[in-house]
């Protein structure tokens, strides 16, 4: 029988095997990545721009997040689930951060949680685990600082940026975090770091050499369309199955050929003629 995967047996992958994460928003998103076999699933606040349609991930509220951490976790048995800590739920205080953790836990169905940043919010990460929620943590380009970045922009590029980036992964590491998302920094930096920590790194735009990859299931699955950012792959064209299998639907609605006789229910001519004698209409 298959195993629940937990956050110690993620920790424990480190060097073994690499970690596979996905993100996952609903139902069938959810048993599609856990059938395939994902290590763990990612409900992340990219919600926001994959599938509400804002610029940003800073809109999404913890409502947002357990709204769509209900819906993976009745779907998903196997993989770790772990649900995001959204803008300015864990910003303002320590208290504001455990209370929110604890939601995301009691009220979605999620496993353990992620946060972005690391010497800036260390405190409420250790406070998080305290609580008894494993933490996962995640630097670098951290989209929620967008504004701060002056954009989607590389971090970790120079010396200063890339030794605080390696200093917050070493602190998130010593707090007691079971893995550590390295988003939009160089290759040579995320290898680095995945040398200097005990726990597992989980890259996105961050090169060949952490433990683990975490990508977008819209975005690697080109839907609605190919994404042409660099460090995503295109696993499958998705998007233009679904757009064909809707145009499909729209011709044959409108050609006649859809629904068929044995897409319909039938009763017999006997009730119909019945009906239509005691309206006065004419008979098949
Ligand atoms: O919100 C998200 O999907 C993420 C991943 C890209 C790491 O944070």
């Amino acid at each position: 029988m298959k195993k629940k995967i937990t956050a110690p047996k993620i920790y424990s992958m480190k060097n073994k095997e690499k970690i596979t994460m996905i993100t996952a928003y609903d139902c069938p998103t959810a048993k599609i990545v856990e059938s395939a076999g994902v290590d763990i699933i990612l409900v992340g606040d990219s919600v926001g721009m994959v599938i509400l349609g804002y610029p940003t991930t800073l809109e999404v509220s913890v409502e947002d997040i357990i709204h769509h951490s209900k819906a993976v976790s009745r779907c998903s048995e196997y993989a770790l689930k772990v649900g995001d800590m959204p803008f300015m739920s864990y910003q303002a205080s320590v208290e504001d951060a455990v209370k929110n953790a604890g939601k995301i836990i009691q009220k979605g169905g999620m496993d353990a949680v992620k946060l972005e940043g690391g010497e800036n919010h260390i405190e409420k990460v250790r406070a998080i685990i305290n609580a008894g929620i494993p933490v996962m943590g995640h630097v670098g380009l951290t989209p929620q600082s967008v504004n701060l970045f002056g954009g989607f922009k590389i971090q970790g590029k120079t010396e200063e940026s890339a030794r605080q980036i390696l200093k917050d992964a070493k602190l998130l590491d010593q707090a007691g975090v079971f893995a550590i998302v390295l988003e939009g920094i160089p290759e040579e930096l995320a290898k680095l770091i995945t040398e200097s920590v005990s726990c597992p790194t989980i890259g996105i735009g961050a090169g060949r050499f952490c433990d683990g990859q975490v990508l977008v299931f819209h975005d690697m699955l080109s839907i609605p369309e190919p994404c042409y950012f660099k460090f995503v792959k295109q696993f499958e064209n998705a998007g233009e199955v679904m757009k064909k299998g809707v145009e499909n639907y729209i011709n044959a609605v409108k050609n006649g050929e859809f629904p068929e006789k044995t897409n319909s229910t039938h009763i017999s001519e006997e009730i119909i003629n019945k009906i239509k004698k005691e309206r006065g209409l004419k008979c098949i």
